[in-house]
């Protein structure tokens, strides 16, 4: 499959430029000022501003088991829909991601779809037991598995977290972390975040794992994770959209861990400038309105991220889109080894185009998710996507 990209201003990590860009067989071949093809498809971007694909380095879609709040098809769909061609996707299904059979599961129907693609997270323990680390050491031949991760609980037992750690750290894995201590939920949600933050950067220090903390929300936990980067530990920060957009006094949406305080808000972008965050991930959250209504947990993220984090980041806070890059795409890519995130020649063909001057109304009847709980609705941003590109072909336009 070939496509031609004319006129458009690229941006990554490192680039801004406008330009064009070739894509034969699904990799980036050429990229230059002008190039010339003849007879072969192309799209003219009129000077819209073409970014790798997103990737996100945190989602739960659902599949199987937990269907009529998403499933495989309808969370690829609302990633495309949210630039995005690459997700890290969390073990809590049912049954929970501990075997082979459900790996295979998930990865043969995206396979099916070849709308996205996805890595499937193996629990850290098995079937979120809290202690059984045994599936770890018989998957270990699987050379897909990239991530593992207990999150929607966490690992609570050290001394297993400890193992898991170094299980992870034999087989090149990143161990991905939901810091919420179950002994401190019902009582302080900020100290059950900071008191698994400070276990897991030393954990960290002492195995010397690739540590990966998911979803990180309180000023204490960045600099936890600061200090521990510092002293040397392999540590990844992610942040999320709706850390960065929203604050408690302002709206309390139901979400682990909870919207925090301005003063978080403000430390997370700090860290952010100071080049402490390595990526944003959604934490894709599909729940039915009774569900939410009863109290569960989390929002729908991948249709919004985009033009939530480029107001505020962007616009508002004087950060770069070449940053803003780096933490959607480059630095995903790199976590999750996959052959992306960038714009040069030998990389995947994946690009979000989207228009950063147009401002957008959040209109949940209008998500390809299945879930339409979003704290952010009838809410106004600026970042339309226009389209997303996997392997130079067009899987979402918004004109279709
Ligand atoms: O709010 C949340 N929802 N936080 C999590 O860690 C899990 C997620 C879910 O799976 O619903
Ligand atoms: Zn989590």
């Amino acid at each position: 499959m070939e496509l031609l990209i004319k006129n458009a201003r690229i941006i990554d990590v490192t680039q801004d430029f406008v330009g064009d860009i070739y894509i034969n067989n699904g990799l980036i071949e050429e990229i230059a000022k002008e190039i010339h093809k003849e007879n072969i498809k192309t799209l003219n971007c009129n000077g819209k501003t073409l970014m790798p694909a997103f990737i996100d380095t945190h989602a739960h879609f659902r599949d199987p088991g937990l269907t009529w709040k998403e499933d495989i098809e309808t969370g690829s769909r609302a990633a495309l829909k949210g630039g995005y061609t690459g997700v890290c996707l969390m073990a809590n299904t049912n049954p929970i991601c501990s075997s082979k059979e459900t790996l295979e599961y998930v990865r043969n129907k995206s396979n099916e779809l070849n709308l996205i693609d996805i890595h499937q997270c193996l629990s850290v323990t098995k079937n979120f037991d809290g202690i059984t680390l045994s599936h770890l050491e018989e998957l270990g031949y699987d050379k897909k598995i990239k991530a593992i991760s207990d999150d929607g609980v966490g690992v609570n037992n050290s001394n297993t977290m400890l193992e898991a750690m170094e299980i992870a750290k034999r087989n090149n894995w990143v161990i991905m972390s939901h810091a919420e201590s179950p002994e401190f939920s019902k009582i302080d949600m900020r100290i059950a975040e900071n008191m698994m933050t400070l276990r897991d950067v030393e954990l960290a220090k002492l195995s010397k794992a690739r540590l990966h903390m998911c979803h990180v929300s309180t000023k204490e936990s960045i600099k936890y994770i600061i200090d521990g980067k510092m002293s040397g530990a392999n540590i990844t920060l992610e942040v999320t959209p709706h850390h960065i957009g929203l604050t408690r006094d302002i709206n309390d949406y139901r979400v682990n861990p909870p919207i925090r305080e301005k003063e978080d808000v403000e430390a997370i972008i700090e860290a952010i400038k100071l080049g402490m965050v390595d990526t944003i991930g959604t934490d894709h959250a599909p729940h039915t309105d009774e569900e939410k209504r009863k109290g569960s947990p989390g929002m729908v993220g991948l249709e919004t991220a985009f033009s939530i984090c480029f107001t505020k980041l962007v616009k508002e806070n004087d950060i770069s889109l070449n940053k803003l890059s780096e933490l959607m795409s480059y630095n995903p890519a790199k976590i999750l080894d996959m052959n992306k995130g960038k714009i040069s020649v030998g990389i995947d063909g994946d690009f979000v185009l989207v228009d950063v001057d147009k401002k957008i109304k959040v209109n949940c009847e209008e998500f390809a998710s299945k879930g339409r709980n979003t704290p952010f609705e009838g809410m106004e941003f600026y970042g339309e996507i226009l389209a997303t590109i996997k392997g130079g072909e067009i899987k979402f336009s918004k004109d279709e």
